[in-house]
């Protein structure tokens, strides 16, 4: 019988966010929100974890995976009544924890606090409470003479006295199974027709049961996402942690507040990410770059000593050395080899180009396979698409393709062979060799200058 385990709350309305997205998917730091406190229950080693899921919730499943289990609500018909469709899936654990879907920023430690608490004193219920100014929509915490947490009171039922309690309900408890199980059935609606988790608070208070409450050193673990705007303000929060936890990890911000990285990333020791900078999604950046200014990474895996200067990568990789920018945008499906460097305002998508190889000014690589050491002009443009179909370039080793070459695909140019300035390149050239004028044609050289 395993003692803790988890039920994630996720199948309200929310309808204050005025989405169609469900609210538990809506993204913080590039997750959703449920994933995020799927991994502090998980990370606080509760298990089984459920989640609770509105009907037709595919995607909620698609972005959790096996690792939990689901339970259907079938109505909203509130909080109280979504925890106890999880019931025949926690029958075997001995304490429930509730985490709701909407509070992504609560972490894993606070769990493990409030789990020793808890079984530390027996408690049949443990709260974790907040002291905050701003109690809008939180529960009030209702104390008795004796101090003991006596009831939660919503902020709508709030008398005047009641509303001005400032210890308030987060809406993560820990439960007896046992007693939340066989009194959950019992808690009647509130008059609205839903009910209440929080009403097990007062029943387990009035016979007598020991309710015990944990305040959370850090408020912001409180927020819970009922509109965008608390959306913006977890987001910032978990952004704030991120930065701090990858500069304590040895990485450079000169302008913390203007970095934004997803919860995913991973920077290296000696990295520089300079202000106005986005890496986002499940980027990997290596030791020793500079990232920025005014760039965006995404999905895409940086090698060490990299930079990345006013640019865009998304979906790519670039190995050791590499440098990019400014101005340039490196699209899905890339791969820059070591030290290749792509300057001023040059695309490349779908291409791999071999180390060493440079595209220092306006280009665009599409559909190629460019060889290493390869030098290519300004204004080169792979002609890839004739309106219907894409084709590729290959360019071998070594080859020197000269100013405002068009390569029209499908083409391959040989080996150390190189073209003309303005040459448009309808046949392949082989190695060796050079190709000049429109349409391109062969002509024999003298020799080619060393660079
Ligand atoms: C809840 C608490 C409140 C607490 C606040 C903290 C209740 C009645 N109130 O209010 O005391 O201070 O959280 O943020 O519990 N959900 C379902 N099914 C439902 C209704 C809700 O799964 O039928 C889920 C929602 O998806 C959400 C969570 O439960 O993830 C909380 O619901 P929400 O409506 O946001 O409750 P609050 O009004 O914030
Ligand atoms: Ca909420």
């Amino acid at each position: 019988m395993s003692k803790y385990g988890a039920v994630v709350l996720a199948a309200g309305k929310g309808t204050r966010m005025k989405s169609r997205l469900p609210k538990a998917l809506h993204r913080v730091c590039g997750r959703a929100m449920v994933s995020l406190v799927v991994d502090a229950a998980r990370s606080a080693g509760l298990s089984p974890t459920v989640v609770v899921v509105p009907p037709g919730s595919g995607a909620i499943e698609d972005a959790l995976g096996g690792e939990v289990g689901y339970a259907e609500q079938a109505e909203p018909l509130g909080t109280g009544h979504a925890l106890l469709q999880a019931r025949r899936a926690l029958e075997d654990v001995e304490n429930v924890f509730v985490l709701m879907g909407d509070m992504p920023l609560v972490r894993a430690e606070t769990l493990g606090e409030m789990e020793s608490l808890h079984g530390r004193l027996g408690a049949c219920a443990t709260i974790l409470t907040v002291v905050r100014a701003e109690a809008k929509g939180f529960g009030r915490i209702v104390r008795s003479s004796d101090g003991r947490a006596a009831a939660v009171v919503e902020d709508a039922d709030a008398d005047g006295d009641e509303r001005e309690i400032s210890e308030l309900n987060t809406g993560i408890y820990c439960f007896r199974a046992g007693w939340l199980w066989d009194t959950l059935p019992s808690v009647p609606a509130s008059p609205s027709g839903e009910v209440y988790a929080t009403d097990l608070i007062a029943m387990a208070s009035q016979q007598g049961e020991r309710v015990e409450t944990l305040q959370a050193r850090d408020a912001d673990e409180a927020i819970g996402v009922n509109s965008r705007v608390d959306l913006a303000e977890a987001d910032s929060v978990m952004r704030r942690r991120l930065r701090v936890r990858w500069m304590l990890a040895g990485v450079s911000m000169p302008d913390p507040s203007s970095v934004y990285l997803d919860a995913d990333v991973e920077l290296g020791e000696d990295t520089v990410v300079l202000p106005n900078t986005h890496v986002s999604g499940m980027s990997r950046i290596g030791s020793g770059c500079r990232i920025g200014p005014n760039s965006i990474v995404s999905d895409s895996e940086i090698g060490d000593r990299c930079e990345v200067v006013a640019s865009v990568v998304e979906g790519s990789t670039m190995d050791e050395g590499g440098r990019v920018g400014p101005f340039s945008h490196i699209r899905p499906g890339s791969r820059l080899g070591r030290g290749v460097s792509i300057g001023n305002f040059a695309e490349v998508k779908n291409s791999r180009l071999g180390g060493g190889t440079k595209s220092v000014h306006f280009s665009f690589i599409g559909d190629a396979d460019i060889g290493s050491d390869v030098n290519i002009g300004a204004g080169t443009v792979t002609v890839n698409y004739d309106g219907r179909d894409k084709y590729r370039t290959t360019v071998g080793d070594g080859a020197f393709i000269g100013c405002d070459t068009m390569l029209i695909a499908p083409v391959t140019v040989g080996e150390r062979s190189d073209t003309g300035a303005g040459a448009v390149v309808r046949d392949d050239i082989p190695p060796d060799s050079r190709a000049v004028g429109v349409p391109a044609r062969l002509i024999p050289r003298k020799g080619r200058k060393e660079e």
